[in-house]
């Protein structure tokens, strides 16, 4: 892994790869973002792939909006299936390795158990379909393939812990009684630096396939702000509420927890616990 070719790289998941990446001794970083390559425009993929020959292509690049995606449904096929697609084709052609993000929300969320990578499949809204068909793309069309699932991740970027820290302060202003958060959807908030790490670590191994990526341990929406703002030193009150109660465009996984089993088999590398990771965010906010 000496040539990389990020895309999307001034998401959270490009940036906190940059942090790790730049200034780093043999290696060679190529940015992109939607201004410099549009992953859906294949010939412009192939063209700068061909001019650059990296060794590995790491997709960053999505349409995230969840449920933006359930009304703007063309746009999301085009980022989230065929922008992998395009990547994988392009990065065959040159030999390198395609790596690959994708979500939790692949799975139905109606588990009792943890979902490992063999589980079966059942997206239940737009952005989960057409993160699955990204990841189908891209194994058809490269087998020098890394896919990466991992779920509510925060990292530089609109995430829910900045949220919940811009409405908290909102609530200390008095601007605002309190926060409401959901408490029945349970899943492992995941650091987009740990991430980050786990991937490059992982990668270099040439260990192909696909890999649950998630901080350890898990947690529900609603214990997740709470511990925002614990270790804020913010005394805001949080209501709990129900799914139900907090109507949203795109049907939410309630049980979205993912097993890294993969990883933990390969036993060299442990993702922190998501509290821990979480305290590792609030430390390098503090510096700011
Ligand atoms: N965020 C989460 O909670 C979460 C959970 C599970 C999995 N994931 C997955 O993790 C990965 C990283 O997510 P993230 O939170 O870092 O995403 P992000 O912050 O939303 O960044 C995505 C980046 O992709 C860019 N982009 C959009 N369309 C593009 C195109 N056609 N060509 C090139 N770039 C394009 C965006 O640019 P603009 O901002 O200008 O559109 C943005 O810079 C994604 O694969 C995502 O599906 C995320």
């Amino acid at each position: 892994m000496n040539k990389i070719l990020i895309t999307g790289c001034n998401g959270q998941l490009g940036r906190a790869l940059n942090r790790l990446l730049e200034g780093k001794q043999g290696i060679t970083l190529i940015n992109t973002d939607v201004d410099t390559l549009d992953i859906c425009d294949l010939e412009q993929v192939q063209k700068r792939m061909e001019a650059e020959r990296p060794d590995t292509v790491i997709n960053c690049a999505a349409h995230t909006a969840v449920d933006k995606c359930e009304t703007d449904q063309e746009n999301a096929y085009r980022i989230n299936a065929v922008g992998p697609r395009n990547l994988a084709i392009a990065a065959r052609k040159v030999g390198a390795v395609i790596v690959q993000v994708s979500t939790d929300y692949v799975f139905a969320g109606d588990a009792s158990r943890p979902y490992v990578e063999t589980d079966k499949t059942s997206p239940q809204s737009v952005y989960g379909s057409t993160k699955l068909e990204g990841e189908k793309f891209v194994q058809q069309e490269n087998e020098k393939f890394f896919i990466f699932r991992t779920a509510w991740l925060y990292g530089e970027g609109n995430n829910f812990v900045r949220t919940m820290l811009r409405l908290g302060e909102e609530v200390l202003a008095g601007k605002r009684d309190r926060i409401t958060v959901v408490s029945d959807q349970v899943g492992s908030p995941t650091s987009a630096l740990e991430l980050a790490r786990m991937m490059l670590h992982v990668v270099p191994q040439g260990e192909y396939g696909i890999y649950h990526a998630t901080c350890e341990g898990d947690t529900s929406w609603y214990e997740f702000a709470r511990e925002i703002f614990r270790q804020a030193g913010m005394d805001v009150d949080v209501v709990p509420v129900t799914t139900d109660e907090y109507p949203a465009q795109a049907k939410r996984p309630a049980y979205s927890i993912l097993e890294n089993r993969r990883l933990n088999q390969m036993g060299s590398y442990r993702m922190k616990d998501w509290k821990d990771a979480l305290t590792e965010y609030m430390e390098e906010r503090k510096e700011q």
